[in-house]
């Protein structure tokens, strides 16, 4: 799980990007985290990984402090960003060898996940190209493997069905089902109201860096009795969908 409290950034001097946020993202389910352009979702998940330090407040994965203890932390989530383009030089197998170096993964579990990942994301036969070559849904494919190879009790993507194909959208879906019904956790942020609304368990809504909403999406459409659907619901939350 992830335990988010009172957390505050800021970017410069006025620009106040996440605001005094606090929520947590339980075990066993899918958290969609949901918000208009520009509304904090990005720099959020950056702190929650230790990319930016929090100006205020704290994050916990399961009980390790991301800025106390960050490779206790670091050691227990799996992250895919909302930029693929990242080891360009590596081919897609000297990625993921070094990511299983890096979370001490043994050779035969790191084999039998590349082989059984690689298939379902139908990229087995590219491993040996360099990730330059790629397309970007083969590159974030590859940065999902990465992200998922030392089997990661938390799982956070950001924005993570932008540039899928319809096929790998759906195995990433049910790979995110997969690992909630396991028991563990899953957090992505989305734009997409769709995706949300056909996966999430619970939804913590942001605009302007301050949480507008946080519980399941039946509590979401019974807090909004008047509005017939989750989009009217999100605009009436979000105002006119822009933040910047
Ligand atoms: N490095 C930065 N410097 C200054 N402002 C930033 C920086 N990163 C993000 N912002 C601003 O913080 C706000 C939140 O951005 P972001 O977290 O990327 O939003 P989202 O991911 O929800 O689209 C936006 O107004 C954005 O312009
Ligand atoms: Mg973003």
């Amino acid at each position: 799980m992830i335990t988010i409290n009172q957390v505050t950034k800021k970017f410069g001097k006025d620009k106040i990007a996440v605001n005094n946020t606090t929520w947590t993202v339980p075990d066993g389910a899918i958290t969609g985290f949901i918000g208009p352009n520009g509304a904090g979702k990005s720099t959020t998940l950056k702190m929650v990984t230790g990319v930016l330090k929090p100006d205020e407040g704290s994050i916990q994965i399961n009980d390790a402090d991301i800025t106390k203890n960050p490779l206790k932390a670091k050691m227990q989530f799996g992250f895919v960003s909302d930029t693929p383009d990242n080891f360009l030089h590596l081919t897609g197998m000297e990625y993921l060898n070094f990511m299983g170096d890096a979370y001490k993964v043994p050779g035969k579990v790191r084999k039998e996940f590349i082989e059984s990942y690689g298939k379902r994301f139908g990229i087995e036969k590219s491993l040996g190209d360099k990730i330059l070559s790629y397309s970007h849904g083969m590159r974030q494919k590859v940065m999902i493997m990465g992200a998922l190879i030392h089997s990661p009790s938390v799982w956070i993507l950001d924005e993570p069905m932008t540039g899928l194909d319809p096929q790998a959208s759906h195995e990433l879906k049910l790979m995110m089902k997969e690992h909630a019904a396991s028991g563990k956790s899953v957090l992505f942020s989305t734009h997409v109201l769709e995706v949300a609304e056909k996966l999430c368990d619970n939804v913590v809504i942001i605009r302007k860096g301050e949480i507008k909403f946080l519980g399941s999406l039946d509590e979401l459409k019974a807090k909004f009795p008047a509005e017939t659907s989750l989009e009217n619901i999100f605009l009436e939350l979000t105002g006119d969908g822009k933040d910047n």
